[in-house]
This record gives structure tokens, C-alpha cells and sequence, in this order.
């Protein structure tokens, strides 16, 4: 396969769905190994899925990809393509699946590696039963990936977490203040439980434990009044519900997030805190900071590990797989095992264990017999 002689394998490169740090490195290492040690050129696709749909795509060099390692974003930008959205024809008439391979075999491409979160699989995995030869590396600052340890650009995101409280415990506590921050995380606790307890915070109410509004109260209660202390810091998941809204069915969940009645977490739970406590709350929502910036030296290390690892698949023609990270190894699992999964933060995580052995609440005292 490294035959100079060989016709030369075309990698066609994109990256999909919510950005976040450690894109960049991920395609730099991908980029370099295949260099290194097999005859390739590369296709970028601008835009993701959306990009090789509409058929724009450009051949990249070898030094096209200089010094992109510590830069945050993805220097192949970015959209979101709704795997429900794939197979369906919208106004503009387009097939989108089968745009997909047309333009797969009009850019003569040998395999397209695909870099993403949980959507991105999904649609990966259907590009792989078209038969096309397709490698997914998993990204995302939720790391809500199913079959890996870890995602590039959590662990940055978790730094980025973690200063903003830092921040925000000193103005806290200048104010007698209960401040209570919203985490990105879609519909899992993993930033949050993972911030909270680097950032030091009192209460972390995530989506895998519904949180109940007399525990809540209760933890600060017993904070400010039996400890006497003056402030607290309580990090809310954005995917976060209440008892009574985790009963829900799914539809009627999605029904009600859509009505007037629907208060986001942070902000319902800032006002439950204010109203049954007396004591004067505000709410902070970092947002999209969390996905910006620079990947830190960890991720930079994942990601570069991931892209080389899928330099050694693209070279046994390994396709139809995903990188995964199991206890620091890297790994080829099947898509169809990932595409359709969502890794939860268990009751028993050892980083839930921990918040639980330092006295963080959950905001349900019960949550274990959830
Ligand atoms: O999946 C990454 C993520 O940042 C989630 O944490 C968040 O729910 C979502 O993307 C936000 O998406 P958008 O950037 O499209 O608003």
C-alpha cells in the first residue's frame, strides 16, 4: 500500500455536527501519520455532511495542514446534519444519501473519515451500509459517545468549566450569593459532575438524577444555616429535569419544552432556590465558551493519538469503524455498535462516588434508588 508506485489512496476528511477543541489536532495527527507512512492526498470537505452533499470539497496538500495543532474550531468548518433529516426529501428535492455517494465516487475517494459526536455516527453509520468505506473519530465536549472512555474536547471543555467557576466562586462569595451555572452536555451529566467536582461546587443536579425541589433547598439550607456558610456555587446540566418532568413520557416532555410553562433548568432552579430560601440567587450560562478556545495539552495528545490510530486503520483497510479510547488504548469498534447509543453518567461512576464522599448533593437525597 506505501508503494510509491501505487495509485494514491484519496482520504476525504470532514467534520460534522457542534465544534470544540482538539478538531484541528485530530486531523493534524490523522493527517501527518498517513503522510508519514502511506502514498495519500487528501480531500477536505467544507461543512461537514452538508459539504460533500452539495459536492464542496477541495484537494488539500500536506502543508495545508501546518500548524493547525492549537488551534480551536475546525479549520474545515462545520454544520449540523440531522440524522433524521438524512433520508428525507426536503423542498430543495435533494436525495441526500445518494448525493452522498455520487459525489463519494466523483472525488474518487478511498475512504471518507468522518469526525464527530453521537449524530455524526449515526450518519456515518448509514454511509457505511451505502457501502461506503468510512472511519468516525469520536468528538464532542458532552462525551456522550457510546464504547469510549473519553471524546477530544471534553477534557478541555472541563478545564474551561472549571475556571469559569473559580471565577465565579470569588464574586459569590463577595455577594453572599447563591450563583447557579448552566453546562452545555445535551442530555448527559458528564461536564457538569465532572466541572462541579474540579470547580468545587456545593449542589450538580444532572439529567441522570432528577432532581427533587425540597432536597435541593435542603442542601442549601443545610449549607448557610447549619454550616454557616454564606454563598454557594450549584452547576446545573442543561439537559437537567425535575422529578415531576423526568416522569414524563418522551413526547409530552417534548410537547411542554416547547410551551410557555417550560423554564429552563438553571433558571428554575435559581428561582425555586430564591423563593424557598430567601437567599438571592443569580444564574450564569457560559454556553458556547465551553467549545471555544484552544484544546489543552491533554486533548491535544488525544487527538493526535486518534488521528494516527485512524492513520493505521486507513492502511488495513479497516473501515466501517470508529476510534474508540479503552484504559488509554485506542480501539476499532463497529459503527453499527456506536451509531444509536448515548453514553450515561451511571449511579455507581466513581466521579459520582466521589461527589457523594465530599457531601456534594445531587439534589435528591434518594437518587440512588432511582
Ligand atoms: O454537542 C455539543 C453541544 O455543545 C451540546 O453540549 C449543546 O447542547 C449543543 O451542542 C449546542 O448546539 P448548537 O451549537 O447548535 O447551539
Amino acid at each position: 500500500m506505501s508503494d510509491s508506485n501505487d495509485k494514491k489512496i484519496r482520504i476525504g476528511i470532514l467534520t460534522s455536527g457542534g465544534d470544540c477543541p482538539g478538531l484541528n489536532a485530530t486531523i493534524r495527527g490523522l493527517v501527518k501519520a498517513t503522510y508519514n507512512k502511506l502514498n495519500c492526498e487528501y480531500v477536505g470537505i467544507q461543512e461537514g455532511f452538508k459539504g460533500l452533499i452539495e459536492g464542496n470539497a477541495t484537494e488539500m496538500s500536506r502543508r495545508d495542514f501546518d500548524g493547525i495543532l492549537h488551534k480551536g474550531g475546525t479549520m474545515l468548518h462545520s454544520v449540523r446534519t440531522p440524522f433524521k433529516k438524512m433520508q428525507v426529501i426536503e423542498e430543495d428535492g435533494v436525495d441526500k444519501v445518494k448525493a452522498i455517494v455520487d459525489n463519494y465516487e466523483k472525488l474518487e475517494l478511498d475512504c471518507l473519515v468522518c469526525l464527530g459526536g453521537a449524530g455524526t455516527h449515526k450518519n456515518a453509520n448509514l454511509l457505511r451500509e451505502q457501502g461506503l468505506n468510512i472511519i468516525a473519530l469520536p468528538k464532542t465536549i458532552d462525551n456522550d459517545l457510546w464504547g469510549t472512555d473519553v471524546t477530544f474536547g471534553y477534557q478541555t471543555a472541563v478545564d474551561t468549566g472549571s475556571e469559569i467557576i473559580d471565577r465565579l466562586h470569588t464574586t459569590a462569595e463577595s455577594h453572599n450569593r447563591v450563583l447557579v451555572v448552566e453546562m452545555m452536555g445535551n442530555k448527559v451529566g458528564w461536564l457538569s459532575l465532572n466541572i462541579g467536582i474540579a470547580g468545587g461546587a456545593d449542589v450538580i443536579v444532572i439529567p441522570e438524577i432528577p432532581y427533587d425541589e425540597e432536597d435541593l433547598v435542603d442542601a442549601i439550607n443545610l449549607r448557610h444555616i447549619v454550616k454557616g456558610k454564606k454563598f454557594s456555587i450549584v452547576v446545573v446540566a442543561e439537559g437537567a429535569k425535575s422529578i415531576e418532568e423526568a416522569r414524563m413520557e418522551k413526547e409530552d416532555f417534548k410537547k411542554y419544552k416547547k410551551s410557555d410553562e417550560y423554564i429552563p433548568p438553571a433558571q428554575k432552579i435559581s428561582q425555586i432556590i430564591q423563593e424557598k430560601t430567601g437567599f438571592e440567587t443569580r444564574v450564569v450560562i457560559p454556553g458556547h465558551i465551553l467549545r471555544g478556545g484552544s484544546p489543552s495539552a491533554y486533548d491535544r495528545t488525544l487527538a493526535t493519538g486518534i488521528g494516527a490510530y485512524a492513520a493505521d486503520l486507513i492502511e488495513k483497510k479497516k473501515f466501517g469503524v470508529t476510534v474508540s479510547v479503552k484504559n488509554s488504548e485506542y480501539v476499532a469498534t463497529p459503527l453499527e455498535d456506536v451509531a444509536h447509543k448515548r453514553k450515561v453518567v451511571t449511579k455507581d461512576h466513581p466521579m459520582v462516588r466521589t461527589a457523594e464522599a465530599i457531601g456534594i448533593s445531587f439534589g435528591n437525597k434518594n437518587y440512588k434508588n432511582l
